[in-house]
Parts: C-alpha cells; sequence; structure tokens
C-alpha cells in the first residue's frame, strides 16, 4: 500500500553470507483457541437508495440470488462470466479442472491480458478516453508535479512500442522479468508489454533493497531486469538503478553471482541523474524506441499461461514467490474491480497502491484497465510537500472513486482535518480500504471527513495469493459495519474452522478458510511445489488456508482479526518475522533473534527486536542504529525495526522453542526505565514459564 515511511537508503554491494540461516524452518502453525475480535461494533450503514439505484448490484435480494447461483454451480456461473467480460482469441473447453490444490480454469482457451485491456477498446468510444492519468511528485511547494495522460491508444502504442524492444532483446514467453520501477506510466506499460509477448513479470516494491532484489532473481531466474535511473520520493531521489546495479553483483553462499541469469538491464529515464551504463547489458528505453514500431500483435496464449509472480512473506525466512496466470486472475481482477468499486465509464479512479504490492496489479492495472475505465497514478508520498497531497489531487482530477489503507487513513487523521477541508471532495462517490483490519474509529473518520458521509465504504479482504478481493461490501446492496470486510463476493465459499479443520459455531472465532477453488487464485509457489502444499492445503485439507484468524457475527459478517502465524502487518506491508530474525542473524554481532509485533496506533502494528549478542560484542545505542540499517541494507527500509532490545538470552521452552507469546507481551508492555541499552535478563522469565510447554 502506500508507502508512508521514508524508503530511501544506501544500499552498498554486499557479500551474501546469511542465505542459509534464512532457509529457517516453518515455525509452529497458531491455535486457534484464542482468536477473538476484539470489536464490539454495532453500527450498521444501509446503502443509499439513490447509489443503490444505479449501482451494478442493486439491492441484497440480487446480491443472494447470485451469489447463491455462484456457490450451488460455480462451473456455470464462472463460464457465463468469463464468456461475457473477457475477449478470447480462442473458446475454453473445460471450465475448471480441479485436483486439490492444482487448478486450471477455462482449460484449451487462448486469450491475451494486455488484448483485454487495451485493444479491445480501440474499436469503441473507450479508445479516446483516458486510461491512465499521472501525477509526479512536485519539487516543492511553488512548483507543481508533472503531469500526463495517456488515453487507451496511446498506452496501446507505448505497450506495443516497449514490448516491441522485449522481443528485440530477446525475450521469449515464459522468461521472467524483473521490474523494479517508480510510480510512472512506464511501470504499468511494462507489465503490459510483459503480458503482451507472454512474458512473466515479477514487480519488486521500489523500497526494497539491492539484497531484495538478487534474491527475487536469483528465486525466479530472471532473464531481463525493467528499471529507471531513479524515482521521485519525498523531495529525494531513490538510486534505482544503482540499487540494481548493486544486486548484480551480490554472490550468494557458493560465491557465484545471485543475479547471473539477467542478460539485460532497460532503464527509463525518469530523474535524469548521472548512472552507470554497462556496454551490451544496459539500455536506455528512450533510445530503444528509436529501433521499434508500433506493431505488436498481442500473443495468442493459454488460459493457464503464467502471468506474474509476486514475492509475499510467509512464515520462513524466504519470500514465497506467488504466481498468477492469465483468465481466472483478468476474471477476478475485472469482476471484482466492477462489482466492488462499481465501476462506471464516467468514474475517475484512483488506487493510491504501489505497483510493487498485489493491490497495485490487480486494481490499479488489470482490473481497472480491463473494464476500460479512468485511473489516476500518482508518484509520491501523500504528505509531500504538505499532508494535503491526496485531498489536492482529489480535487483537481475530480476522483470519484479512491482506494487506500488504513495505515494512511489513521495517519490523515493524525494530521488533522485542516488538510482535507483545504479542498472540495466533492467528486467523491465510493471510498474503499484494503491491507489491514480498518478500526471502526478510522472508518468513521473516512466516512464522514472525506466521504462527507455520502460515500460507501467498500473493506475489502483479500491476499496476494488470492489475486482479487474475497470478502467486501457490495456497495449498492451490503449494509456497512465499521470494521467488518461484510460478506463474500461471488464464487467464493469462506468459512472458519478450529484445530481440527471442522467448522466454528456462529460467534466463535476460527481460521479463515476457503471451501471452493476460485478462477483468481494461486496457482503456486514459484519453484517449490512442495511448500504450497504444506503453507496453504495441509492445515485443513482440500481447502485453501488464509493464515487469517476471523469471527463472524449473527448476520454472517466476516470480522478479521489479523495473521495468526508468524507473519506482522507493519503499515499495511506483510513482513514475516522470520526474515527480520534471518537478516538480523546475517550481521556477524549478532548471536540470536526473536522478533514480534506490538500493537501500533499508526501503522497497525510495530516490530520489535530481542536480540542476543555474540561473547565480547557490547549492547549500545550505536549497535542499535547499526542493526536497524543492516535490516534496511537486507530487506529494505519497510522491515526496519522499530524497537530493539538487548538480551542475556531469549525465553525458551524446555524444547528450545522461544517464547513468543511471552516476548509479545513484554513488547507491548511499557519501554524499561534507565539506560534501554542494558541486556535485558529474560532467561528468568524462561525459569518462571518452564512450564508452559
Ligand atoms: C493480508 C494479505 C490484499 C492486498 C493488500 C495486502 C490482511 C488485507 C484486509 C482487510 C483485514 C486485511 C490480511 C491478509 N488484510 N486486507 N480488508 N481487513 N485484514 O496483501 O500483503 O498479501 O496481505 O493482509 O491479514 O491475510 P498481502
Amino acid at each position: 500500500m502506500t508507502e508512508l515511511f521514508q524508503f530511501m537508503s544506501k544500499q552498498k554491494k554486499t557479500t551474501r553470507k546469511a542465505s542459509a540461516k534464512r532457509k529457517s524452518t516453518p515455525k509452529q502453525p497458531a491455535a486457534t483457541s484464542n482468536i477473538e475480535s476484539m470489536m464490539h461494533e454495532d453500527r450498521v450503514f444501509a446503502p443509499d437508495k439513490e447509489f443503490s439505484k444505479h449501482a451494478h448490484i442493486k439491492s441484497m435480494t440480487q446480491y443472494k440470488k447470485l451469489y447463491k447461483q455462484s456457490i450451488e454451480s460455480p462451473e456455470k456461473f464462472w463460464s457465463d462470466q468469463a464468456k461475457e467480460e473477457l475477449v478470447w482469441f480462442k473458446p475454453w473447453k473445460k471450465t475448471l479442472q480441479w485436483k486439490a490444490p492444482d487448478a486450471k480454469w477455462f482449460v484449451g482457451g487462448q486469450l491475451n491480458v494486455s488484448h483485454n485491456c487495451l485493444d479491445r477498446w480501440l474499436e469503441s468510444d473507450i479508445a479516446n478516453r483516458a486510461a491512465i492519468i499521472w501525477e509526479g511528485e512536485p519539487d516543492s511547494l511553488t512548483r507543481p508535479g508533472e503531469e500526463r495522460t495517456l488515453t487507451y491508444r496511446q498506452l496501446h502504442r507505448e505497450v506495443c512500442r516497449f514490448a516491441n524492444i522485449l522481443k528485440r532483446h530477446g525475450i521469449k514467453k515464459r522468461d521472467r522479468i524483473i521490474i523494479y520501477m517508480p510510480m510512472t506510466p512506464e511501470a504499468a506499460i511494462a507489465m503490459l508489454a510483459c503480458a503482451r509477448v507472454g512474458a512473466i513479470h515479477s514487480v519488486v516494491f521500489g523500497g526494497f533493497s539491492s539484497q531484495s532484489i538478487a534474491d527475487r532473481i536469483s528465486d525466479c531466474g530472471a532473464k531481463m531486469v525493467i528499471t529507471a535511473d531513479g524515482g521521485y520520493r519525498r523531495g529525494s531521489i531513490v538510486p534505482l538503478k544503482k540499487n540494481v546495479d548493486d544486486a548484480l553483483l551480490i554472490k550468494g553462499e557458493d560465491g557465484e553471482l545471485l543475479a547471473k541469469s539477467v542478460e539485460k538491464v532497460i532503464v527509463h529515464r525518469r530523474a535524469n541523474i548521472d548512472i552507470h551504463i554497462e556496454p551490451n547489458r544496459d539500455f536506455w528505453w528512450h533510445r530503444e524506441l528509436e529501433y521499434v514500431d508500433a506493431n505488436c500483435p498481442a500473443a495468442k496464449l493459454d488460459s493457464e499461461h503464467p502471468l506474474f509472480i509476486l514475492y509475499t512473506s510467509g512464515s520462513t525466512g524466504k519470500p514465497k514467490g506467488i504466481l498468477h496466470t492469465t483468465a481466472g486472475y483478468l476474471l477476478g481482477a475485472k469482476m471484482t474491480s466492477k462489482y466492488i468499486f462499481d465501476l462506471k465509464p464516467e468514474d475517475v479512479y484512483w488506487c493510491t497502491a504501489d505497483v510493487g504490492w498485489v493491490t497495485g496489479h490487480s486494481y490499479m492495472v488489470y482490473g481497472p484497465l480491463a473494464n476500460g475505465s479512468t485511473v489516476v497514478m500518482y508518484e509520491g508520498a501523500p504528505n509531500y510537500p504538505e499532508p494535503d497531497r491526496f485531498w489536492s489531487i482529489v480535487e483537481k482530477y475530480s476522483v470519484s472513486i479512491l482506494y487506500t489503507a488504513p495505515t494512511a487513513i489513521r495517519a490523515f487523521m493524525k494530521w488533522g482535518e485542516k488538510w482535507p477541508k483545504k479542498h472540495d471532495l466533492s467528486s467523491l462517490r465510493l471510498l474503499g480500504t484494503v491491507g489491514e483490519p480498518i478500526n471502526p474509529e478510522a472508518w468513521i473518520w473516512y466516512h464522514e471527513v472525506i466521504g462527507g458521509k455520502r460515500c460507501p465504504i467498500v473493506d475489502t479482504w483479500w491476499q496476494t495469493e488470492t489475486g482479487g478481493i474475497m470478502i467486501a461490501p457490495l456497495p449498492g446492496a451490503t449494509p456497512t459495519k465499521p470494521g467488518s470486510a461484510t460478506l463474500p463476493f461471488f464464487g467464493i465459499k469462506p468459512e472458519l474452522v478450529d484445530d481440527s479443520g471442522e467448522a466454528v459455531k456462529k460467534g466463535e472465532g476460527g481460521k479463515l478458510v476457503v471451501r471452493q477453488p476460485w478462477p483468481s487464485m494461486l496457482r503456486g509457489i514459484w519453484g517449490d511445489k512442495k511448500r504450497f502444499k504444506e503453507v496453504y492445503w495441509s492445515e485443513v485439507p482440500g481447502s485453501y488456508f488464509t493464515g487469517d484468524g476471523c469471527r463472524q457475527d449473527k448476520d454472517g459478517y466476516f470480522w478479521i482479526v489479523g495473521r495468526i502465524d508468524d507473519v506482522l502487518n507493519v503499515a499495511g506491508h506483510r513482513i514475516g518475522t522470520a526474515e527480520v530474525e534471518s537478516a538480523l542473524v546475517s550481521d556477524h554481532r549478532v548471536a540470536e533473534s526473536a522478533v514480534v509485533g506490538r500493537p501500533d496506533d499508526l501503522k497497525g502494528q510495530a516490530i520489535v527486536v530481542f536480540v542476543t549478542l555474540k561473547e565480547g560484542v557490547k549492547a549500545s545505542e550505536k549497535l542499535k542504529i547499526e542493526l536497524r540499517n543492516h535490516v534496511g541494507k537486507e530487506i529494505g527500509p519497510v522491515a526496519k525495526p522499530d524497537d530493539i532490545r538487548f538480551a542475556e538470552a531469549l525465553p525458551k521452552t524446555r524444547s528450545g522453542k522461544i517464547m513468543r507469546r511471552l516476548l509479545k507481551q513484554i513488547a507491548a508492555g511499557k519501554e524499561i526505565q534507565g539506560d534501554t541499552t542494558t541486556l535485558e535478563d529474560l532467561s528468568v522469565l524462561t525459569r518462571l514459564s518452564a512450564s508452559e510447554e
């Protein structure tokens, strides 16, 4: 989601030594016995009559009827939808081939995602409508940001030209391409061009480090990197190309370059800064355009052709490359965009997510463009140069639909009403949130201050793995309750189960699972079938396990409580505790570490780290800063710990498991008084709780 926190960092060449440590073993799955929602919220907001009258889905009766059909005859439902919504080169033979955990949708069919997002509109009124309205980060209060608008026709042309550049550099179907870009239209162009030729893109968030880039290249064997010289962020320049250069020099444990598969790097000129160009490897995007034309027919791809890999954190130190394919993903992204945001041709839709996250894939690029909508894209931060950035953009472009994250909303609340009040927000007609549970207070603020009490709020629950939104209100139909993502989308069958996999009683908490396959579901973890099965399909055999705890109220509404595994949600970013732990132990001074979350008013969760040091290493404030920066360098500034505590020993059970529950309590408690660098003696706690196993 919108990155609220500075992600600039200096990154140097590193030799990789901790990769073995990173492959830590999965931790214990958490028990469900203590899942309960803290929210006792009983306000209900019925949809506005006028809104419902014009909405795609107008009533609960209509929703319930369609939902019932979608669950009882899923293949018929999805097959009708796929015919209606997508443009096919060749029809499919079989709607679903399902043998858990492997799903194949629309088997035998052929289509192209970029054709469905672009070409299909060229013969219609939509051709000359804005596809992307882009606003760059302003240089200062007095110098506004750049503006660029690309119509569907223009976007199509740019995608075709860039796709020809890919071909010119030897890119073939199924080749993997890393995209490490700032929030400029070129990021979307690069993604769509990959889709056009059948290459598999893997977007890496611009706030991630060289190490993270190198790890991802190594995991997927990428042949090419698409990047920019630099990106603007809060008045400074993020040295993207430099980070890529560094990534290409990082060696793994075996002494080999992690990124040895990379043959070419294409560089978009954005920041106009001096960069290194390696002959025969690095090429300027704008120069390459001189060699190509705009004629590039979309490749005819199978329904299950891989579209992208997106890395996300899990409970081991190694991020998972979540794989999505063509037809099912696009159908999910398109339909959820249409019905949940109630997208109409006249809307100006703005999703504030970065392309580096799945939200930026499904709800900034693929979903809205497949609907022929107008998308706003903004390069910078919400509070630069001043905290009214978002509201001035809403006013300037008459944004009608805004999709952002609870963590951003809480920051806006903190900055104060005066910033949104400076602007005319009357163009807004619908608001959305995603990424983490929204606290009712933030929901009400969003509703009143931003939405002027007239805009429905869609709280959308989903994951990188699900490809599209799974649980959310339909704004013209579903009465909303602040803090609840409400009810499942068509064709989605979520259920709450206990530790034995049995459905829980109404009102009780449980693990959230999905009982039936759906078109936009992940098709696997890149290169790791075993982990795919273990993580998602073995907790409750035959069902997809989300990793979230949840409660259902008397009306069947879902209230997501949060992750029940060792994954934190910091400002809407998923961060694996094991990843941070292995980054810490890769510093030669650290003996052992344990990472836990602490509730945080702004970010949802903050990262608290307990560290034991090697013999002879002294705890100090300086070391704390160094370790923070080390984590920033290893993973990216998003993962920098908020609090580092040194300990003599970590509290462990007799069998050697770190007592995280205990550490969580300590982390949530008051700061240790006095000199914070002294070592905390947690071994006492171990003795006290030794009976806890
Ligand atoms: C995890 C997925 C999906 C795009 C952004 C994050 C949490 C997401 C909600 C919501 C409560 C939510 C869950 C989920 N989450 N949306 N509306 N209410 N929790 O994608 O990085 O794959 O993270 O984010 O814990 O499992 P992600």
